[in-house]
């Protein structure tokens, strides 16, 4: 049964007289304001849409892909008349990442005003200012920073005990286990205790209900990414494309964050709080806070922190696994590694991890290959030059990781999972921008250390406990369409214990 969206179509339709109105008027001062300088390079584009196909289609990198081995590294695209520049290599990346941070640091707020996720008060899509880096400087302090990593190490070495214990108990019974459910659980609990000093509960229900709206979230990625680009066009319009589904996903945020709050409030020592939301609390309280944060900024915030950071792990573990189990030398090269260093008496702890270089380079390949964001989206603030291009202000910059992570001029056989090709390497590939799964520059991201935590010892627990069987000969790598990078066929195995258990 096919269903239409009316209300999109209207909107569509709506969209391409608006863009027919103004192609004359809008494109012809473009072009004027080049200033000497051509604009980079434009592939054929199709009537009033421009390139928009191109980013509908379901497998958008791999279609932007294709276009960039075809006509270049840097494109000039247009969707219906709003430019959109498309990175597809390392040096063009590096170019703009190094001589063009500060202009490219800003994202723009979709208009859905009073949606925690793309509204006015989230932390992601915040301009470049005073109210990003006050978010940002708390993030990094109380959660995502070095220190902040090592205070709450006892938090996630729990955690992936309970892991473990799900996985055994899942072997003792003989029983499938869906991956990404149980490395979802994980990171969520991990998230909520750094930073809220608890995790949803389970016997009334509601974490259940969070890992259901986390899953929904991400299912909304691609419209929230297609509502950011078109933000002008719609802007102009007065049109919210798919507002009922971002404020239903939204609003059921709100609620669950707002109990969450109020017993912060209501704690009675409450002055002692030291978490996160404490001291977010804190500054929505105070007057004379540094920065004054209202509750939707708050409650935004932790959005972001599940969605920018549940997903996009447990998706990375998933494929990564997956890539271990089809190739059994990199199992056993691993399973040698782990067993040499941790032994077989006790759970790996995030403290092997530097003593575990296979490891780090299998992490790091997984994330080459199938990098759970595979497009990073940015916004020119000032129109520039780039390798000699005019690029004009305002331009949205579409990086696509993908394609640079598998560009035949930095990596030899490039669609192979090969781990060696990081060992002995020190990081060189992210300086040269050649890897860049988490993005670059003051907007990367700032997880990147805590998600490699996740991966590694997930990854590690799963290779240094048990032996995987899994239906047919090999694991299915075929992605999902959609804007994140999603298995299609989610990894389900079952374990079956390969060391003496560990009791905790
Ligand atoms: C495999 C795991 C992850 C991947 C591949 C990933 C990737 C990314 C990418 C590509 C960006 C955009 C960077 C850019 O524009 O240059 C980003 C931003 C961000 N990520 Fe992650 N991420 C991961 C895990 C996490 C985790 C665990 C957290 C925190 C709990 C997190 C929090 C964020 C935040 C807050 C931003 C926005 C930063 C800003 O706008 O200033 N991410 N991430």
């Amino acid at each position: 049964m096919m269903t239409v969206d009316y209300q999109n179509c209207f909107s569509f339709i709506l969209l391409c007289f608006f863009s027919l109105l103004c192609h004359s008027l809008f494109f012809k001062k473009l072009k004027d304001q080049q200033g000497g300088y051509d604009l980079p390079p434009s592939p054929p584009s199709l009537p009033i849409i421009g390139h928009l196909h191109h980013l509908l289609s379901s497998l958008a990198h791999k279609s932007l892909q294709k276009l960039s081995s075809k006509y270049g590294p840097l494109l000039y695209l247009s969707i219906f008349n709003f430019p959109v520049v498309l990175v597809s290599s390392a040096s063009v990346a590096y170019e703009i990442f190094k001589a063009h941070d500060l202009n490219i640091s800003s994202r723009d707020n979709p208009p859905i005003d009073e949606s925690l996720l793309i509204g006015s008060s989230v932390f992601v899509g915040a301009p470049y200012g005073d109210y990003w880096k006050f978010m940002k400087k708390l993030l990094v302090t109380k959660i995502l920073g070095t220190q902040a990593l090592e205070r709450s190490r006892g938090v996630r070495e729990d955690e992936l005990e309970r892991f473990y214990t799900s996985l055994l108990d899942k072997a003792t019974k003989k029983q499938s286990v869906e991956i990404g459910k149980e490395a979802t659980k994980l990171i969520i609990n991990s998230i909520c205790r750094m930073s809220m000093g608890r995790s949803f509960s389970e016997e009334n229900g509601e974490a259940e209900r969070v890992r259901g709206l986390v899953t929904e979230l991400d299912g909304l990625t691609k419209k929230v990414l297609l509502v950011n680009i078109l933000r002008w066009p719609l802007e102009k319009l007065g049109i919210s494309l798919f507002k009922k589904e971002i404020m239903y996903v939204s609003d059921s945020f709100g609620e669950v964050l707002e109990r969450v709050l109020v017993e912060h409030e209501e704690k009675p020592d409450k002055h002692q709080g030291n978490d996160l939301m404490d001291v977010l609390l804190e500054a929505y309280g105070n007057e004379n806070s540094e920065h004054k944060i209202t509750r939707n900024h708050i409650k935004s915030l932790f959005v972001e922190l599940f969605l920018g950071g549940t997903d996009t792990s447990a998706q990375t573990i998933q494929w990564t696994m997956a890539e271990i189990i089809n190739d059994p030398n990199i199992l056993t090269k691993l399973r040698e590694e782990i067993d040499s260093v941790v032994g077989k008496t006790r759970l790996i702890q995030e403290t092997d991890l530097p003593k575990l270089p296979y490891l780090e380079s299998v992490v790091k390949e997984g994330l080459r290959l199938h990098p759970p964001l595979p497009l990073v989206v940015r916004t020119l603030q000032r129109s520039g030059e780039i390798k000699g291009f005019y690029v004009p202000e305002k331009t949205t910059l579409v990086v696509n990781a993908y394609a640079v992570m598998r560009d035949p001029s930095s990596w030899e056989d490039p669609d192979e999972f090969k781990p060696e090709r990081f060992l002995g390497k020190k990081g060189d590939e992210r300086k040269a921008l050649k890897h860049i799964a988490f993005g670059s520059g003051r907007r990367g991201c700032p997880g990147s250390n805590l998600a490699s935590i996740f991966i590694g010892t997930v990854i590690g627990t799963m290779v240094q406990c048990f032996d995987w069987r899994i239906i047919g000969d090999k694991v299915k790598m075929d992605e999902a369409g959609g804007i994140n990078l999603t298995m299609a066929y989610p990894l389900k195995l079952t374990p079956i214990p390969r060391i003496e258990p560990f009791i905790f």
